[in-house]
């Protein structure tokens, strides 16, 4: 249905507490792209609420393929979510709760920004709770954030938590490239969302030969850093060319970060053509059994 049509009770558990957990899944060119992670990592973070994934994840394969069907754009970006559904608001579970299962589908339209040009980021303090490994509805410090990185002409905000170091963007993973061309980035663990893109990009970053670290980042790795980069579903890859008041790489993208934003669209352009096909052959296959 048009977005316009569709609503939700205003007694929903994700509205009045943000009692509930989301995904977004990049489709590109009518394929979404790396869906079941995606789903992964929803039922995860679903389980760790004490919300398990029912329908289970076969059923929402089947609805986002519809919904991206039925949308028609070959470019688009789906959200989904999963809450605990409308109550009597108290703080505590329902006794009986009925999920509120919402997707969306939306154009994504060209960025703002020219990704190869590079982004500037500003560091604000961390102020998320605990386990910022559940991709959950309560997102009030990541908007807070991004709002103050926006204010300061930045394109994201870097989280630093005290005793912690840096953690990760408001809505990205944060890479390092050390002078010796090893590539660092923040452990997996409560302090950060463990990104499908991260996870992608460390898989493409070995196959192309570089060695990478999951190790905690400090401010002083930052400032000794060859080179910065961030990756997400809607920013790929994106080079950092300046972090608060300081240059990185002269300004311009470095070659370690070119040369994996060339291998991780390679890699896309791959898995895309391979499931394109896969579905072009299931769907006539389909077709076929239709007619007999
Ligand atoms: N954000 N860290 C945080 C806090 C995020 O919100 C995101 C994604 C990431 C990157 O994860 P992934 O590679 O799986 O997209 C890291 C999504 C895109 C959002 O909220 O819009």
């Amino acid at each position: 249905m048009p977005l316009s049509k569709a609503t939700v009770s205003v007694e929903d558990r994700g509205y009045t507490f943000g009692d509930g957990v989301y995904e977004v899944v990049r489709v590109y060119r009518g394929v979404p792209f790396l869906l079941r992670e995606h789903l992964e990592r929803f039922a995860r973070s679903a389980e760790a609420i004490g919300l398990p994934l029912s329908p289970p994840p076969a059923r929402w394969i089947r609805w986002v393929t519809q919904a991206v069907t039925a949308s028609r754009y070959d470019e688009s970006k789906i959200y989904f979510s999963y809450t605990r559904g409308a109550a009597p608001r108290e703080h505590t579970f329902p006794a009986a709760p009925k999920p509120t299962c919402v997707i969306t589908v939306r154009p994504v339209t060209p960025p703002s920004h020219d990704p190869h040009l590079g982004v500037r980021v500003v560091t604000v303090p961390d102020l998320r709770w605990g386990r910022c490994d559940i991709k959950s509805l309560n997102l009030l410090p990541n908007v807070l954030a991004k709002q103050e990185a926006k204010r300061r002409g930045a394109f994201e905000a870097i989280l630093v938590r005290s005793g912690v170091g840096v953690t990760e963007g408001a809505s990205s993973n944060l890479f390092v490239v050390l002078s010796d061309g090893t590539v660092r980035t923040p452990p997996v663990g409560p302090a950060i969302l463990t990104g499908v893109t991260r996870q992608a990009v460390i898989a493409v970053a070995r196959r192309e030969g570089l060695e990478v670290a999951e190790a905690p980042v400090d401010l002083e790795t930052i400032e000794r850093a060859a080179e910065l980069f961030l990756t997400g579903t809607l920013t790929e890859i994106a080079p950092i060319i300046r972090w608060d008041d300081r240059t990185v790489h002269g300004g311009r993208p470095g070659p370690v970060t070119r040369r994996l934003m060339t291998s991780f669209h390679d890699w896309i352009e791959t898995q895309v053509s391979r499931d394109a096909s896969t579905a072009t052959s299931s769907g006539s296959r389909d077709a076929r059994r239709a007619r007999r």
